[in-house]
């Protein structure tokens, strides 16, 4: 796992999280910050995993210094391996090492199994329709 440009995440978000539609946004806005963190895990040259982090107004525990994920995605046929578990490890090891107190999301409903699996907490009431997926999420944290 390592430090990556966004740039570099965004074939892989496309694919995985958007249907290879070349319509649809792969781009946040905070992509370019210098306080937003990006994270990849390569087998051999290729990028299988991704993670993005960006400092965010917290939606539960609003004292803790606060980073939202987005576009959490392991590439299709190699899902199940344990990289989505590995580079959250490793982006949270950073993030604490930085003072970041907590991580929170808007998880895919589809994902939550893999969330509940690496220690992250459901938000009740909180779920809603992706407005640029509708696809059904839900807002989950975890404390690091
Ligand atoms: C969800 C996703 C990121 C998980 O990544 P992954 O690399 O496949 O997950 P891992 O192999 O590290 O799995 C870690 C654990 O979570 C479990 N898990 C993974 N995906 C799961 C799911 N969708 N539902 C329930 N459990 C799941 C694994 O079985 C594993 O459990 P174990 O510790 O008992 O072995 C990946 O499947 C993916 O990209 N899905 C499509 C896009 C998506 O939904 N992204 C999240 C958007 S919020």
């Amino acid at each position: 796992m390592q430090r990556v440009d966004s740039l570099q995440l965004h074939e892989l978000r496309r694919r995985v999280l958007r249907g290879d539609d070349p319509e649809k946004s792969v781009v946040d806005p905070r992509d370019d910050d210098d306080t937003s963190l990006h994270f990849g895990g390569f087998v051999d040259d290729r990028l299988v995993v991704s993670a993005s982090f960006f400092p965010s107004v917290a939606p539960v525990n609003d004292t803790l210094l606060t980073y939202q994920l987005r576009y959490m995605a392991t590439d299709f046929d190699v899902q199940g391996n344990g990289y989505g578990a590995e580079v959250l490890r490793y982006a949270e090891n950073k993030l604490r090492a930085l003072g970041v107190e907590q991580v929170w999301a808007n998880g895919r409903d589809s994902a939550l199994g893999f969330y509940a699996r690496t220690g992250w907490s459901i938000l009740e009431g909180s779920q809603h329709l992706s407005p640029e997926t509708h696809l059904p999420h839900t807002v989950i944290f975890k404390v690091l």
